[in-house]
């Protein structure tokens, strides 16, 4: 009989972790969607249409098809909950409980358990409630800082001193509009280095590390623009970074070990992927914050990687044996490239048709995210939209496959042409060392 199995989330993440789990023996993939994903329509046995916070419509799908697990690509229904209702009726999940996806939901509570379990990891900060201890702390930092609201944002919501406001007092006034609409906000020491993503499996006990991915979060070329979800992505064959030290990347995978750890020993067992979004800086590596799941693009990266079993590696998540599968990662490098619409991501066109003149081959991949299948065609649905992989031995060849692949995508679309190149990389490399000479 074919597993059954219910992946949650439609975008570029998910099209990639749904062809992994689709590349074993036997599956019946069921797919509960945002929007009608084109990849994904052609993986599932059938796809529904949902919110992704319907924790109820999840759990009834889920039970009348009864399938053996559920896989949980993004954020939301890890926050309200959907683990803990999936575990009430007896459904296990790939994904961490409420309780423990807070390390991504509430930036604050994340702070608050490494500093309790002794993880030194944090830059200084403060959760403020009033204006008061707004302006107490920047006036007693007296260092460039950063401003954080305390949910989910997407990743957009972050506002760094010298990149998105330039004095103090810009910095406070946007503390203070994020103060009257949330009641509280997060300021933070600017850290300066190079970031790095660690994302490791876990099942609450042994944790399986992925290759090492650097996310570009900047909307325009030369890290120039707003933040955004995430513009593309690279990992190199070695599973590290060319700019990160030996110690850089064994710091971060005891830190994602020691939380899951910390986790543990307050009753809480984290199952599925901790996120470490790390930055490798003069004073080594601190956290800059934790997601509760596959990156966005990073899952392009890791799970184009993946040699082994994914369907495997996901009982041995839900079984508590993850210790006995074996996982492996191809030795080389990928390049991932967003191709988004032209406006992203504050205005972006929608409801126009795309014509991707691109399809998988041996050294390339096509997810897609943010694009409807319609009877007439491919049409943008607002966010990011296609990303493209390329696969190669070195990250330059890799590079030069992925600008190839999102050059072929036609319509009102754009991509960073410079991620993943070399003067980039040599950029950080050289930041990199000029931080550590200091
Ligand atoms: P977050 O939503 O916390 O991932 O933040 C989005 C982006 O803002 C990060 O990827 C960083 O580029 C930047 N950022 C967040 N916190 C800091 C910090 N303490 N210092 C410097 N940059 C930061
Ligand atoms: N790559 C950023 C994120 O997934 O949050």
């Amino acid at each position: 009989m074919a597993t059954k199995i219910l992946l949650i989330g439609s975008g570029a993440r998910e099209h990639a972790m749904g062809h992994a789990l689709a590349r074993s023996a036997r599956v019946k993939l069921y797919i509960w969607a945002g929007n009608m994903n084109p990849g994904l329509e052609l993986l599932a046995s059938e796809m529904r249409l949902g919110k992704m916070d319907d924790i109820v419509g999840m759990v009834e799908w889920a039970q009348e098809l009864r399938v053996e697990f559920v896989v949980v690509g993004p954020e939301l229904p890890l926050a309200v909950g959907l683990v803990d209702a999936l575990r009430m009726v007896g459904i296990s999940a790939v994904g961490p409980s409420q309780a423990a996806a807070q390390l991504e939901s509430s930036k604050a509570f994340a702070r608050e358990l490494l500093n309790e379990a002794g993880i030194d990891v944090c830059p200084a900060f403060l959760r403020c409630r009033s204006e008061a201890e707004v302006r107490a702390w920047v006036r007693e930092w007296g260092g460039e800082f950063v401003v954080k609201p305390d949910g989910l944002t997407g990743g957009k919501g972050v506002r760094v001193q010298g990149d998105h406001f330039a004095t103090s007092e810009a910095g406070v006034e946007y503390a203070l509009q994020c103060l009257a609409s949330d009641g509280q906000v997060l300021l933070e020491e600017k850290l300066v280095g190079q970031e790095f993503s660690l994302m490791s499996f876990t099942d609450g006990h042994t944790l399986v590390h992925m290759p090492v991915v650097q996310d570009n979060k900047r909307l325009l070329p030369g890290d120039k623009g707003p933040n955004t979800g995430g513009m593309g992505s690279v990992s190199d064959s070695t599973h590290t970074l060319p700019f990160l030290g030996v110690h850089d990347l064994l710091d971060a995978r005891a830190t994602n070990e020691r939380v899951v750890a910390a986790l543990r020993d307050r009753g809480v067992v984290y199952k599925g992927v901790l996120y470490g979004n790390y930055i490798a800086t003069r004073d080594g590596v601190k956290l800059i914050e934790y997601n509760a799941r596959l990156g966005d693009p990073e899952a392009m990266n890791v799970m184009t990687l993946l040699t082994s079993d994914f369907v495997k590696l996901c009982q041995g998540i839900v079984h508590g044996n993850l210790g006995e599968v074996d996982v492996r990662f191809a030795h080389k490098a990928t390049v991932c490239k967003y191709v988004v619409p032209d406006g992203y991501p504050d205005s972006p066109v929608k409801d126009v048709r795309i014509y991707p003149h691109v399809s998988d081959s041996v050294d390339t991949r096509v997810y897609y995210a943010s694009v409807d299948s319609r009877d007439e065609g491919l049409f943008l649905a607002g966010s990011r939209a296609v990303g493209v992989v390329g696969i190669g031995d070195t990250i330059e060849e890799a590079e030069s496959l992925a600008e190839v692949a999102a050059g072929r995508i036609e319509g009102p679309v754009v991509h960073r042409e410079d991620i993943g190149t070399e003067e980039l990389l040599g950029k950080r490399a050289e930041m990199m060392r000029e931080i550590r000479k200091k």
